[in-house]
């Protein structure tokens, strides 16, 4: 579809990547199309799916999560989204960053020396492939009290869990690479809640316990069958 989209353009994203040009006017190939665009689609649309399929099933299985949440995004009444709006709504990033501790969507990032190096006593030579392992750290006991239990408040200001260590919460990454996208995908968590909560409040509609497959990007095995319930 890339020649036939670059030729009737429209407003969407795969029409803005068949017309972006660098500062000598040149655009991106095909092949170049297609690896952006499946990045699009796997490191910012479905890692941000991921944990907002989480952050509705947090609501549905935790009523007095889900009335915090209400409460917050009541107490903005019709206001415009704009920062000013979203910095108030700070219960909702701890659900969103506590949803993201539990159910990491990149739980492993892949990675080669690129020269020898020693690690704790441990010699790894260049050319070595080495995992960073967030997913893991995300759950240690040395970094959260009780990490099995979900439980957004571990983020507030006085417990602050996640400032043990520079990476203890590090489902975005960290160093050169850490995702760009988090702000954007933290706004984007937001700002769909907002949306949907001024209307309705969530109920699971089935009683089983949700099997979440972890790879390659986290999903409730069958789906997350929800009612959405609209406010008396
Ligand atoms: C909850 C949502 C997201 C999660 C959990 C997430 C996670 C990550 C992680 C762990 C990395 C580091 C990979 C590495 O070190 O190899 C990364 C990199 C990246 N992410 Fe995200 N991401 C999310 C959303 C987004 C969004 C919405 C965008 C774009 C709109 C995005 C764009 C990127 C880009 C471009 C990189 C590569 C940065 C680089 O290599 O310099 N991400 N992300």
């Amino acid at each position: 579809m890339v020649p036939e989209r670059c030729a009737n353009p429209g407003g969407d994203f795969f029409s803005q990547m068949c017309l972006a040009v660098d500062e000598d006017g040149k655009g991106w190939s095909t092949q170049e199309v297609l690896d952006h665009f499946n990045f699009l689609l796997m490191a910012a649309h479905d890692t941000t799916a991921a944990s907002l399929a989480k952050v509705i099933w947090a609501l549905g299985t935790y009523s007095d999560i889900q009335a915090r949440i209400l409460d917050e995004v009541a107490a903005l009444q019709d206001a415009p989204l704009d920062d000013v709006a979203l910095a108030q709504l700070e219960y909702t990033e701890r659900l969103f960053k506590e949803a993201l501790r539990l159910l990491p969507p990149v739980p492993f990032i892949p990675r080669r020396a690129v020269r020898d190096f020693d690690w704790h006593g441990t010699y790894v030579p260049a050319g070595t492939w080495v995992t960073a392992a967030p997913g893991i750290v995300l759950i240690s006991l040395t970094h959260w009290s009780d990490p099995e239990t979900f439980d957004p408040d571990r983020f507030s200001p006085n417990r602050a869990e996640d400032r043990t260590h520079k990476y203890a919460w590090a489902p975005f990454g960290g160093g050169a690479h850490k995702c760009i996208g988090l702000h954007f995908a933290t706004m984007q968590v937001k700002i769909f809640l907002v949306l949907l909560l001024r209307r309705y409040r969530v109920e699971l509609a089935q009683a089983e316990p949700v099997d979440w497959i972890r790879v390659p990007i986290p999903q409730p095995r069958g789906g997350l069958p929800i009612r959405l319930v609209p406010h008396a």
